[in-house]
């Protein structure tokens, strides 16, 4: 075991080891773009999830981590430390991926997880309370809405029998019997019933905003709320030559309106309100025929609470107002409602003061985009690191972190896991 503190904090991650996990799962559903860029699509619960789990799961086991998979399927992986009646320390985050996914979006968090697992038992360091690396089911919500589904379970946000309901987006298929499918249906309890000491999720920024400023590490201060509706639009299916204008209640010109709308939002509310109209599903989708039915998704994000439900209530008085002028039937659907999340301060100061120590230039910041880490925050004190994204790119096959940056952010990751682990009872 190595002795003190100054030795525990020399220690430093193999970047290079690191890089070579990320890439090899991201050979799992690979998707390679013409100008040498690649990503991933690994949709929760498919086929290619399983394989990625598949591997990751090896990886604990070679690492010996004690490996458990609970009934939805999140898996966490455990290092004892030297005093087993301590809560253990938690880091991870999601290794499933939207349909056009980069190969560092969750992956790097959980992979980067493995890494300080190396990294301690390569320098036989025992720390007092045990490490978990986690993957959580479900964090995008792509497939199976909503997002962050595994932890918001795991903390027992949702109850798991309405979690395995849940019907995909694109198929149809049931959640609790893709989960039995690929075999991740497992036999540990979920909620869990004990909270971790802490939890740490080192995650890419996914925007632009620490590349354009030259920093590098992103010091997490919470989440913004999310709200995410589907839209259904029903009008009535006609002849594309035949019926005048005046006579027609037609679904795909609401859509169209309504994505206009939703961007207008955003720039009469300001206060960083985002907005999009990411998935539009029209029936039946043929060039001489005015739509029967558009099934649409909007998803609004803001820091400010308040200002999230005034977007959400204008969005609702348009769409009223759409439906009377355009004569179509308009009624919608939550499928993910979660407030903003403040991460614990005196965490966020941990990582930061760790992050300095180091030598990196950081920057205080919220997250744009939904993390397993604000779920954890319901049960335990939660921080999350950031590492910059070249051009701001994710959910993008062309998403890349640089691999030096990748190296910062996981050495805080060690450090801040190693500090945390030996906090004693009373902290
Ligand atoms: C999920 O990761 C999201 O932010 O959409
Ligand atoms: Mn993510
Ligand atoms: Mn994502």
């Amino acid at each position: 075991m190595m002795a003190g503190e100054s030795r525990l904090h020399d220690l430093r991650i193999d970047v290079d080891r690191l890089l070579r996990r990320i890439d090899a799962l991201g050979e799992i559903g690979r998707i390679d773009g013409p100008n040498g860029e690649w990503g991933n699509a690994r949709l929760a619960l498919t086929d290619t999830d399983r394989a990625g789990r598949d591997l990751v799961v090896t990886w604990m086991r070679d690492l010996g981590l004690d490996v458990a998979i609970d009934a939805l399927g999140n898996v966490v992986g455990t290092r004892e430390g030297a005093d087993r009646t301590l809560a253990p320390v938690m880091v991870g985050s999601h290794i499933d991926t939207v349909g056009t996914g980069g190969r560092f979006d969750g992956n790097l968090g959980v992979l980067a997880g493995l890494e300080v697992i190396e990294t301690l038992a390569r320098h036989d360091v025992v720390t007092e309370r045990g490490v978990q690396v986690a993957f959580f089911t479900d964090e995008e919500g792509a497939r199976f809405a909503p997002d962050m589904l595994g932890s918001l379970v795991y903390v027992g946000g949702l109850a798991l029998e309405e979690a395995l309901d849940i019907v995909a987006a694109d198929d149809g298929a049931r959640l609790g019997d893709e989960l039995e499918r690929i075999g991740y249906a497992g036999p540990v309890p979920c909620p869990h019933p004990a909270a971790p000491h802490a939890y740490v999720e080192l995650h890419i920024e996914q925007g632009p905003i620490l590349e354009a400023e030259g920093v590098t590490i992103g010091v997490v201060e919470g989440v913004q709320g999310i709200s995410w509706t589907e839209v259904v639009i029903v009008g009535q299916s006609a002849h594309a030559g035949t019926t005048p204008m005046r006579l027609r209640h037609d679904p795909v010109y609401c859509a169209g309106v309504i994505a206009a709308y939703v961007r207008d939002l955003t720039r009469t509310l300001g206060h960083d309100q985002v907005g999009t109209v990411g998935r539009v599903d029209v029936y039946p989708n043929l060039v001489n025929v005015v739509a029967s039915r558009v099934v649409l998704t909007v998803d609004l994000r803001n820091t400010d609470e308040s200002m999230l439900q005034e977007a959400e209530r204008r969005l609702g008085t348009f769409l009223e107002e759409l439906s009377l002028d355009e004569g179509v039937e308009i009624s919608t659907r939550s499928l993910a409602r979660f407030e903003p999340v403040a991460f614990d301060a005196r965490m966020v100061d941990r990582v930061e003061s760790t992050a300095q120590r180091l030598g990196h230039s950081t920057r205080r910041m919220p997250s744009g985009a939904g993390h397993d880490a604000q779920m954890l925050a319901r049960i335990c004190p939660t921080a999350m690191i950031f590492t910059p994204s070249v051009n701001g790119l994710s959910h993008n096959i062309a998403e890349f972190t640089e691999a030096s940056d990748i190296a910062a952010g996981a050495n805080v990751l060690l450090q801040v896991v190693v500090d945390l682990a030996q906090d004693a009872p009373t902290d």
